[in-house]
């Protein structure tokens, strides 16, 4: 009987603590895993809503969060390029938000969020180029690259990597600029020569360049910030922007349907739009341009204006049909092919 009273009290705690525990959040990241973490971290710390992390790339994600459409445990997706999520938009795995933040926004953030029916929005861009390792080209010879067409030369065989555009949203960008820029069939024409000389297709977009970093590739065709995070850090790596001109992304943010915890996914959703929090970006080295106007940016990050880009076509290439159909066509006509 003594036992008895003396644990009243201590069930009574634990009767009352799953109500605090319920404050949680589920969150889906697409872009590099240290952002992810300081995202993840920063808004626990400012809210005590309890944040679940998955970090995995954007074509991924995007899968995921198809694969769980009937029972969704993500409440919100962070990051990635914008196409799977104009593409999620409009498989109608996402819902529409208007954020009292928009009005802070740089205008391309939200004319992707109009596009989609405001069922994504934009939280960061960046253009598409290359990096290489100096010291390795040198060491092999290799003529100092400084356009697309430059990748196809026969001497580079077995020193290009980039990422497989079914799992990554570069790969997806890279795929979907060179058919812009050269039409579809000089574009797959480009992507079956680039296929002989590359050694490995990652799952994640930045690998290659983090594998250049090492010592473990010589070129990894990344967005550029991506390779300017590994210059900045010390390793020996230059950045292209390619004289034929180039893509860029639109890196996007959408809240997930059916979701379990939709208030604190829209708490997170305005929080990530202020500049203050952008500015954050700074702090892991993301040099991508933020989506408010009043965040801060480096020196180090590329200027988008010196850049040749092309008039990418988010609406088109975003879309699931075409998504779908370019990433079959790789599938069927380049990744089959002997290297
Ligand atoms: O590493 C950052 C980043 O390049 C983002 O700018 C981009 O949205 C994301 O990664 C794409 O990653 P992945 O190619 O792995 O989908």
């Amino acid at each position: 009987m003594k036992t008895l009273l003396l644990s009243a009290p201590l069930l009574t705690v634990a009767l009352a603590l799953p109500a605090i525990a319920a404050e949680k959040l589920t969150y889906y990241c697409s872009s590099q895993e240290d952002w992810c973490q300081l995202m993840a971290d920063g808004f626990e710390a400012e809210t005590g809503i309890k944040v679940s992390m998955t970090r995995k790339s954007s074509g991924e994600t995007m899968a995921q969060i198809k694969a769980e459409a009937d029972n969704p445990k993500g409440d919100i997706w962070w990051g990635g390029t914008g196409d799977p999520h104009l593409q999620a938009a409009e498989e109608g795995l996402t819902v529409a938000y208007e954020s009292p933040m928009r009005g802070e926004l740089n205008d391309w953030a939200i004319r992707q969020s109009e596009s989609s029916g405001n069922k994504t929005i934009g939280i960061y861009s960046g253009a598409l180029g290359y990096g290489y390792n100096e010291d390795i080209l040198k060491d092999n010879n290799l003529p100092v690259p400084a356009c697309w067409k430059d990748l196809l030369k026969p001497e580079y065989k077995g020193h290009v990597q980039m990422a497989n555009p079914n799992s990554s949203g570069t790969a997806y960008t890279t795929l979907a600029t060179i058919v812009q820029l050269f039409g579809e069939e000089e574009g797959f024409d480009f992507m079956k020569g680039l296929h002989k000389n590359i050694n490995q297709y990652t799952k994640s977009g930045s690998a290659p360049i983090k594998a250049a970093a090492r010592g473990e590739n010589t070129i990894g065709i990344v967005f550029m910030h991506d390779a300017v995070k590994q210059a900045v850090s010390g390793f020996p790596i230059k950045v292209v922007a390619p004289c034929e001109g180039t893509g860029y992304e639109i890196g996007s943010m959408s809240l997930i349907k059916d979701s379990r915890n939709p208030e604190n996914a829209k708490k997170f959703y305005d929080w990530a739009l202020t500049a203050a929090v952008q500015s954050r970006s700074l702090e892991v080295n993301a040099f991508q341009v933020m989506s408010n106007k009043t965040a801060e940016s480096s020196p180090s990050a590329p200027d988008l204006s010196t850049i040749k880009l092309i008039d990418y076509d988010f609406a088109k290439y975003g879309s699931s049909d075409e998504r779908k159909r370019l990433l079959k066509k790789w599938d069927d006509e380049v990744s089959t092919l002997p290297r």
